[in-house]
């Protein structure tokens, strides 16, 4: 059976601040998609969210980018921001940028994780949400699950991987995409996705079939608005098992919380910190910047969880040095590298600074 699996995002409004979700802002998202279930237009759905971000997991039939999928979405936005604006709810319809619907929600605000699959006998699948961060921060994650054989044992024992995998990289600067196959390419690839600010993994392939093993939402929306609008926290599907890397060498990457940028006001490096659905709340200087994992089973397209992932005690090495490195960035202050470098300020509000001062420098 072909399944679409489809995970739209999109911060809507904030409670309080930046740090959480409001509860009847998640029933009404459940609420319009559950409508779009009785009517068959989806086969099933998950509402969930991590920090300000709202999360809808769907499944259907009607492949990719399709119209509907993404005018429900759109939708159900709309609706979940005009109870924000009654709550009055932080920076309510924060991601939404274009006043009216046209067809694609790319483009228009929301993050867009998409694929189309023929679902296997058993169809295992690991769904990343974060807050306060980009979507660069799948990079490393992504390099270590199928390029890495001392993260992923497959590469090395299993067969039916043993080719290897290709990475379809995009380039936000100058929006071309290029595919490099690994472990053939592998220092050329890591030229690009050591550089996660820019070079950021839309999608990932299985080489020996071109099979799809892990879709990136990998919208800029600061670049998009041409200003800050807050950071476009990210999401990352991956399919598990069965030629693909299993469970724990999905998930294996993120026992190392490596820095990524996001954090206070969009602008600052912090540790990468995976954490359980309920503690989604990143609080601590508005961070720092969290992932969560929703396991599935896909069963006829039935979304056959979630599964809290890294609610498991073999995590927490990696959320006390989270914490470790938490304290360490913090103690740098207004300074680089825990603020992002001035080319990357660009996008927030500094200019305006750097503006009102640039008639006090002198010659010399
Ligand atoms: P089980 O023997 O529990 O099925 O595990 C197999 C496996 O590959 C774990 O990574
Ligand atoms: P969000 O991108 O999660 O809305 O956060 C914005 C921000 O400014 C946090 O300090
Ligand atoms: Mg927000
Ligand atoms: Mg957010």
């Amino acid at each position: 059976m072909k399944v679409t699996l489809s995970v739209i995002k999109a911060d809507i409004g904030g409670y309080v601040g930046h740090s959480h979700m409001h509860p009847k802002v998640l029933d009404v998202a459940s609420e319009s998609l559950d409508g779009a279930k009785a009517d068959g237009l989806i086969l099933d759905f998950k509402v969930l969210y991590c920090g300000d971000d709202l999360e809808l997991i769907m499944t259907h039939t009607k492949g990719e980018e399709d119209p509907d999928i993404h005018k429900l979405a759109w939708d159900t936005f709309i609706r979940c921001t005009e109870l924000a604006k009654k709550l009055k709810l932080y920076g309510a319809g924060q991601d939404l940028l274009a006043d009216a619907f046209s067809g694609n929600v790319k483009g228009m605000g929301p993050g867009v994780a998409e694929m189309e699959i023929e679902e296997r006998k058993s169809e295992p699948v690991i769904i990343f949400m974060a807050d306060k961060t980009s979507p660069g921060a799948w990079n490393l994650p992504l390099f270590r699950i199928f390029a890495d054989p001392f993260c992923t044992a497959g590469l090395v024992i299993d067969p039916s991987m043993h080719d290897g995998f290709v990475f379809d990289v995009l380039d936000v600067i100058e929006n071309v995409k290029i595919e490099m196959s690994c472990p053939e390419e592998m220092y050329d690839l890591l030229v690009f996705l050591g550089a996660p600010a820019r070079y950021m993994v839309r999608g990932v392939y299985r080489k020996r079939d071109n099979e799809v093993a892990a879709k990136a939402s990998v919208q800029r929306l600061n670049l998009m608005a041409g200003r800050y609008v807050g950071k476009d926290d990210p999401v990352l599907i991956v399919r598990a098992q069965s030629g693909f890397p299993a469970v724990g060498e999905v998930l294996e990457p993120f026992s190392f919380p490596h820095l990524v940028e996001g954090w206070m006001r969009g602008s600052h490096h912090g540790p990468f910190m995976p954490v359980s659905f309920k503690y989604a709340t990143p609080s601590r200087f508005d961070g720092p910047p969290r992932v969560i994992a929703a396991g599935f089973q896909l069963n006829e397209g039935m979304l056959v969880g979630p599964v809290d992932m890294f609610d498991d005690p073999s995590f927490d090495y990696a959320r006390q040095k989270a914490l470790e490195v938490t304290e360490y960035m913090r103690r740098h202050g207004p300074f680089e590298p825990h603020r992002l470098s001035l080319e990357e300020m660009e996008y927030t509000t500094m200019p305006q600074v750097m503006k009102k001062l640039q008639d006090r420098f002198k010659k010399l």
